[in-house]
């Protein structure tokens, strides 16, 4: 993990839309061109329709044209660590190996990193459908 992918996950939990929960997270998808793509989370009054960090930074990813996920941060406050949650993990999924890393990350600091396989075991992707 680079300092310019941790600054933009910073820059891109600064700007989540968390009226509800208040719980602000950044995420940032490293494209296999080199390039970041970054996302917040975008929370609705009809909260079901709100959507996740990383749902926000893989659409960034897609509509600059990159379909593969070199690498994934993910930043929250708290506690807890903030982890994908089940269904950001097949998000990722379709777009990253098992060996991809996730780094985990409070504002201040590198928490944990872990690969996608480890979050999602036995997972069901693209390939499975050829
Ligand atoms: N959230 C994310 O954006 N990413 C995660 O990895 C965990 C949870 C958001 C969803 C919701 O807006 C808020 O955090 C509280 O769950």
């Amino acid at each position: 993990m680079d300092k310019a992918m941790f600054d933009l996950a910073r820059a891109a939990m600064a700007k989540a839309h968390a009226p509800y929960s208040n719980f602000h997270v950044g995420a940032v998808m490293k494209g296999a061109n080199g390039r970041l793509y970054g996302g917040c989370n975008v929370e609705n009054a009809a909260y079901p329709e709100g959507c996740c960090a990383e749902t926000s930074a893989i659409a960034a990813m897609v509509m600059d044209g990159e379909a593969k996920i070199a690498e994934v941060l993910v930043m929250g406050a708290g506690e807890g660590l903030v982890t994908p949650c089940g269904g950001c993990r097949q998000r990722i999924r379709e777009f990253a190996a098992d060996d991809v890393p996730i780094h985990i990350c409070s504002p201040d600091e590198l928490r944990r990193t872990v690969t996608l396989g480890e979050l999602l075991p036995l997972s069901f992707g693209p390939e499975n459908l050829g």
